[in-house]
């Protein structure tokens, strides 16, 4: 069942979302963009993508940004859960789970969402509303900061997703926090405190 205050922050969320017309405008409508080149310009504001010294390329703030604020939208092709199947078994690390039915693959060049790393202290979260994913930021991001969310992954074959995010805190591997003091039982000699 949904925690109250959760609940209650997130109709927050939503609302402020629709207030700042982040939600309905066309400009950042990602979906309608043809390649990451159109990104909105909002977005082109706060993000940088480069090389990062987590893996391959990264997002990066290019200013500071406070709590809450939409970062960017996670877009893609809306595919069933037995063709999401297929791909995640075929090495496609991009697909996102939208709800009970559907998921969404973020392997097309309109997402640049798609280059923002795993980290086991995040300073932004995946946050699903009204069939869109949108990347919050949890905290303030001081300027340079990688942006980072947990990707949430469950256990399945968890020792094959090592995590290089080099936090304090990280747990060894990419997985969800909630499993964080299961990862760390199970295998103390590789997973950090
Ligand atoms: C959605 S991509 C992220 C973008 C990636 N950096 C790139 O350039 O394609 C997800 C892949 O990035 C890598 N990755 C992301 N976060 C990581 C982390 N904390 N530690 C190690 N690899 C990571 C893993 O290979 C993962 O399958
Ligand atoms: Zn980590």
């Amino acid at each position: 069942m949904c925690d109250p205050v959760d609940a209650a922050s997130r109709v927050g969320i939503v609302r402020a979302l629709y207030e700042r017309k982040v939600l309905q405008t066309e400009e950042n409508t990602m979906t309608k963009t043809k390649s990451a080149g159109d990104l909105p310009a909002r977005t082109k504001e706060m993000i940088q993508f480069r090389d990062s010294g987590i893996h391959g390329m990264g997002g990066f703030a290019l200013r500071k940004i406070r709590k809450g604020t939409a970062l960017i939208e996670y877009v893609g092709e809306k595919i069933t859960k037995a063709e999401a199947a297929l791909r995640i078994a075929a090495d496609n690390p991009f697909v996102f789970i939208l709800d009970d039915e559907t998921d969404l693959d973020g392997n097309v060049d309109w997402n640049p969402a798609r280059f923002l790393n795993h980290s086991c202290e995040p300073n932004a979260v995946a946050e699903i509303f009204d069939d869109q994913i949108w990347i919050m930021a949890q905290r303030t991001i001081q300027p340079g900061e990688e942006i980072t969310f947990n990707y949430s992954y469950d256990l399945e074959n968890y020792e094959e997703h090592l995590c290089l995010c080099g936090a304090a805190k990280c747990v060894g591997y990419m997985v969800a926090e909630e499993f964080f003091p299961q990862v760390r039982a199970s295998a103390p000699q590789a997973a950090r405190v």
